[in-house]
């Protein structure tokens, strides 16, 4: 959807922003920006996953596996779905969230619009590894490509993509906000 679509399609009845894409996009920063200059809250999901479950993200997939986590990030998703109303707010999902089709059929049948932050693979794993956070699924470069090339379909699925490529934080939340007509 281009950018004039999604402002007619989605801006009128945004009640929430969901932030998409991969490690390293950024969605949690810009988030947290995009929040403050709105002023709506903002809410990460993996520090729900981890308020509800009592352990790091680290530690739920060392110790109970992926499966396990895309349960519990379902759920999670599944309450913040649940206490939307009309209240805005912005909501950055974990980079294996949006690829997983019941959280994008949670998302699309709940109307939130999604936006794709993308950006390209090197720049993304360099941000990464300055941001130096542990993250289970982000291994060598090679692995990191593979599991972004396999997601990329379902992020492009959101309601609008925004390249990150060389823009800092303050660049990104602007054009969101302005694709929102905010
Ligand atoms: C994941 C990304 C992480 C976190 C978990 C799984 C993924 O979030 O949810 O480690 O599958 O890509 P960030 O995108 O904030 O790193």
């Amino acid at each position: 959807m281009n950018t004039r679509a999604f402002v007619r399609e989605c801006a009128p009845k945004t009640q929430a922003l969901f932030l998409v894409g991969f490690m390293g996009a950024g969605k949690s920063s810009v988030g947290e920006l995009l929040g403050q200059r709105l002023g709506w809250p903002f809410e990460d999901l993996d520090l729900r996953i981890q308020q509800r479950d009592g352990r790091s993200i680290e530690q739920i997939f060392a110790e109970s596996g992926e499966a396990f986590f895309r349960r519990i990030e379902h759920d999670a998703l599944r309450e913040v779905v649940n206490e939307l109303g009309s209240n805005p707010r912005v909501i950055a999902l974990g980079g294996g969230a949006f690829a997983q089709p019941e959280n994008i059929q949670l998302l699309k049948s709940a109307g939130a619009p999604t936006v794709f932050l993308d950006g390209s693979v090197d720049e993304l794993f360099r941000r990464c590894q300055d941001q130096g956070r542990p993250r289970p699924l982000r291994s060598d470069l090679d692995l990191f490509r593979k599991l972004y090339d396999a997601r990329r379909g379902h992020y492009m699925s959101a309601s609008l993509r925004v390249d990150t490529s060389g823009k800092d934080v303050a660049a990104v939340a602007s054009e969101v906000a302005e694709a929102l007509g905010l």
